[in-house]
Parts: C-alpha cells; sequence; structure tokens
C-alpha cells in the first residue's frame, strides 16, 4: 500500500527523470559500452525501511518492477511491524543491516528450545527451520558460532535431520545440574556449547537429541536453547542455562550474518556478457563469492561508496593527493 501510493505520487517526476537518465546513459553508451547494459535503478525507490537502510541492489518491492529498484532475489518488503515501526522482511525473515562492502547482511533468526513439560511430563521441542535456498544469501561461516545454553543438551545443526552431508554438533552439560560450576562470558561445554557450521549453508534444521534431557534437572534447567548467532553479538551468562534469559534476552530471535553474491556466474563469465555484469561502476572491482557461487562488487582502493551503480565509486580526495605526492 506505502510503496504503491510512493510511485504513484510521484509517477511525473519520475518519468521526467527516467527520460533524462536513459539520454545520459545512451551518451555514455557510445563512448563506453558496456556502463548501459544493466538498467539501472530508478531514483525513486524507495531507499530507506524504519532505521535500515536499503542500497541498491536491495530494494523495496516487487523484483521486476520497471523502476528497477533492486536486482533479482534482492528485494525486500517494508512491513509494519506494529506502530509505525516499519521494519525490512525478506519473506518472513527480518532484515537488520546491509553491508555493501562485505558482500554481507544481519538478519534475525529464531531460537529452537527444548524444554521440559511438568503437566504433560514429556520433552516440547519448538524449531525453526531457516530456508534460503535459490536466494542469494548463504549463512555466514566465519561470522557466526551455533550456539547451544543449557545443563544437560546435545544439539544438531544440519542440512537434513540424520541424513544431510553437513552436520554439526554441540553438548553443553552442568555436572548434573550443579549450576555453581557455571562461568560468565565462558562458553566451552559447561552450561554453553559453541561450534563452527560449514561453508556453503543455505538452509538448516535444528534438532535435539533425546537421549540428552531435562526430565532430571528441571528445577534448575528446564529449557535447552539453540541457535544459531552472529559470534561477536553473544557473550554467556550463567543466567541463559537456568532460566530463560538468553530467549527473552534476544527476544526470542537472535541476529546472525549472512554473505550475498550475484548468484551463479564467476566473475569471468559475467564479464564477458555486459548485459548481466553488476560490477557498472567505473573504478569497481569484482571478487568471486568466498561462500557460494557468483560474486560480489566492490570500489578499488581509494574508492568509496555504491559499486553496483554507474558512477557509485567516488574518488577519496585525500588518498588520491596522498598518491600524488
Ligand atoms: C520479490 O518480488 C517477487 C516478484 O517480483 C515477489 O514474488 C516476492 O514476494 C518479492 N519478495 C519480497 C521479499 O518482497
Ligand atoms: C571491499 O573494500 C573494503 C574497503 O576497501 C574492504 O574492507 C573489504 O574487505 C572489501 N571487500 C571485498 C569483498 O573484497
Ligand atoms: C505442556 O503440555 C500440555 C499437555 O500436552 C500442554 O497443554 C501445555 O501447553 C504444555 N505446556 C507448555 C508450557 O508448553
Ligand atoms: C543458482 O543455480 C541453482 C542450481 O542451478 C539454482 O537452483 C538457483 O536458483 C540459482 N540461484 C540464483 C540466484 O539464480
Ligand atoms: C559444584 O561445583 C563446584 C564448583 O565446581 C564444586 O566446588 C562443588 O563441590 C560442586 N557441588 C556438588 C554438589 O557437586
Ligand atoms: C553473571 O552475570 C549475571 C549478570 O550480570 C549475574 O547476575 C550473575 O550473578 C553472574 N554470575 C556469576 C557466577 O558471577
Ligand atoms: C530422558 O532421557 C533418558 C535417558 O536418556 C530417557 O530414559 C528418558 O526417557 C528421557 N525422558 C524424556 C521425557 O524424554
Ligand atoms: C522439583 O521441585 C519440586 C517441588 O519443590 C519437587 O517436588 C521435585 O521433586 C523436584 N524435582 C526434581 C527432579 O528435583
Ligand atoms: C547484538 O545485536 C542486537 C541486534 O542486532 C543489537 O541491538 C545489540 O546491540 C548487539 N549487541 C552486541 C553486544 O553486539
Amino acid at each position: 500500500m506505502v510503496l504503491a501510493k510512493h510511485i504513484a505520487n510521484s509517477s511525473m517526476p519520475s518519468l521526467r527523470i527516467a527520460r533524462v537518465l536513459s539520454l545520459i546513459s545512451a551518451a555514455l553508451a557510445g563512448i563506453l559500452p558496456a556502463l548501459s547494459a544493466l538498467p539501472q535503478p530508478s531514483s525513486n525507490c524507495q531507499r530507506k525501511c524504519g532505521q535500515v537502510d536499503i542500497p541498491y541492489p536491495f530494494g523495496i518491492g516487487s523484483d521486476d518492477s520497471p523502476n528497477h529498484c533492486t536486482l533479482p532475489g534482492f528485494n525486500l518488503s517494508c512491513v509494519d511491524t506494529g506502530g509505525h515501526d516499519y521494519r525490512p522482511f525478506y519473506g518472513n525473515v527480518e532484515v537488520v543491516g546491509i553491508f555493501l562492502q562485505k558482500g554481507q547482511a544481519r538478519m534475525r533468526m529464531s531460537i529452537s528450545s527444548y524444554c521440559y513439560n511438568t503437566t504433560s511430563k514429556d520433552m516440547d521441542q519448538d524449531e525453526w527451520i531457516p530456508d534460503l535456498t535459490g536466494t542469494p544469501y548463504a549463512f555466514s561461516d566465519t561470522g557466526n558460532e551455533f550456539t547451544v545454553v543449557g545443563c544437560s543438551t546435545l544439539a544438531y545443526i544440519g542440512d537434513e535431520e540424520n541424513v544431510g552431508k553437513l552436520t554439526s554438533g554441540c553438548v553443553s552439560t552442568c555436572q548434573r545440574g550443579n549450576v555453581s560450576a557455571l562461568t560468565n562470558g565462558t562458553c566451552s561445554g559447561i552450561g554453553c556449547c559453541q561450534t563452527a557450521i560449514p561453508k556453503g549453508l543455505q538452509y538448516f534444521e535444528v534438532w535435539f537429541d533425546q537421549r540428552f534431557n531435562t526430565s532430571e534437572i528441571y528445577n534448575t534447567s528446564r529449557c535447552s536453547y539453540a541457535a544459531l548467532v552472529e559470534a561477536s553479538n553473544f557473550t554467556f551468562s550463567t543466567s541463559y542455562a537456568t532460566s530463560p534469559a538468553f530467549y527473552d534476552t534476544y527476544s526470542g530471535q537472535t541476529p546472525l550474518l549472512v554473505d550475498w553474491a550475484i548468484r551463479n556466474e564467476t566473475c569471468e563469465k559475467a564479464q564477458s556478457r555486459p548485459g548481466l555484469y553488476a560490477c557498472v561502476s567505473s573504478n569497481s572491482q569484482c571478487f568471486n563469492s568466498i561462500n557460494g557461487p557468483g560474486y560480489v562488487c566492490n570500489c578499488s582502493e581509494g574508492f568509496q561508496g555504491n559499486p553496483y551503480l554507474v558512477e557509485g565509486c567516488k574518488g577519496n580526495e585525500s588518498a588520491y593527493m596522498n598518491r600524488l605526492r
């Protein structure tokens, strides 16, 4: 609704700008054919959603809009989460930050839990399965840790329960519920465990080993938790193993990093097909993705800005002066 209104209100100036832009790019095309190749986004595109900047190739709305606000797969929706608190989402996953230079984005994903139910006297499992297959995103293997919190738990992360090729697990115990052995800031198997995830993961499941449960220690540690967490965002607190504090601190969702890329072609292949090559700025460079297929763009040294926009990389004058010296 909001986006549709925004476009309708400004359709006249947008046409005029688009016409001027196409004249400029036609002029440029005469000199430098490669520059005009990939259609450029209209200046009308929404570039902020709530507190989050949305730089191209990301954009708000449909990824086939005539304004070319986004490259395919990079379109987000800007959702009112209540009381005019707008936040960008990819499907049902919240995006809390986009980092062009690193080819990364920060998302929030749900914490899985495994809790003893004193009524049914059974374990209740609540798990969430993030699925980014076929998208430009892959979970960062360097920026995240699979994090497990609890006093008697073994949790797994993998691409498919029991049959997957990519599986990691982590055990956490507390000496039969003796919580005085827990230490703040230390996550090494007592009340807390962390392990790395494999490269190339775009989909995962979290599951708990039923042989480790809290049916004997529910008075001190009723629930176990597991989540993929941005490593720099997590510090173990002893209360996480003995109460819902972990879940509550993160409101049920931890931040994590995803690597994104212009999928499927290498730099070499994409450069040979100008109509598809996304590093359109002069003074930009192409790098093959280090997590999955595809490539990312960056401004060359001494230049800053958006390599995915024509003339998006701007010279840094002092760096330029230094080089002249
Ligand atoms: C992106 O655009 C496509 C259609 O072009 C649409 O099906 C999809 O839902 C959009 N994604 C988001 C997150 O808005
Ligand atoms: C892009 O350039 C920035 C600053 O020069 C650098 O920090 C970053 O690592 C580069 N990214 C890639 C993917 O090379
Ligand atoms: C415990 O199990 C009962 C019966 O299966 C269910 O009604 C109740 O919601 C569960 N309690 C919690 C806290 O999940
Ligand atoms: C990349 O290729 C895979 C396998 O051919 C396909 O499933 C996926 O949708 C492609 N991704 C994109 C972003 O085009
Ligand atoms: C609990 O752990 C503490 C510290 O490791 C230890 O001193 C104490 O003896 C343990 N208590 C029991 C009941 O095992
Ligand atoms: C760990 O830190 C929390 C919060 O700062 C505090 O409440 C708790 O007592 C600390 N635990 C220990 C064992 O020092
Ligand atoms: C808890 O684990 C024990 C030992 O592995 C097992 O015998 C018991 O059935 C499990 N209890 C529940 C509620 O899953
Ligand atoms: C947990 O506490 C309740 C009430 O204090 C008690 O009846 C029960 O035996 C305790 N359970 C365990 C496993 O210690
Ligand atoms: C952890 O991430 C949340 C959400 O992105 C942020 O509000 C918080 O400041 C971060 N904390 C640390 C210690 O990085």
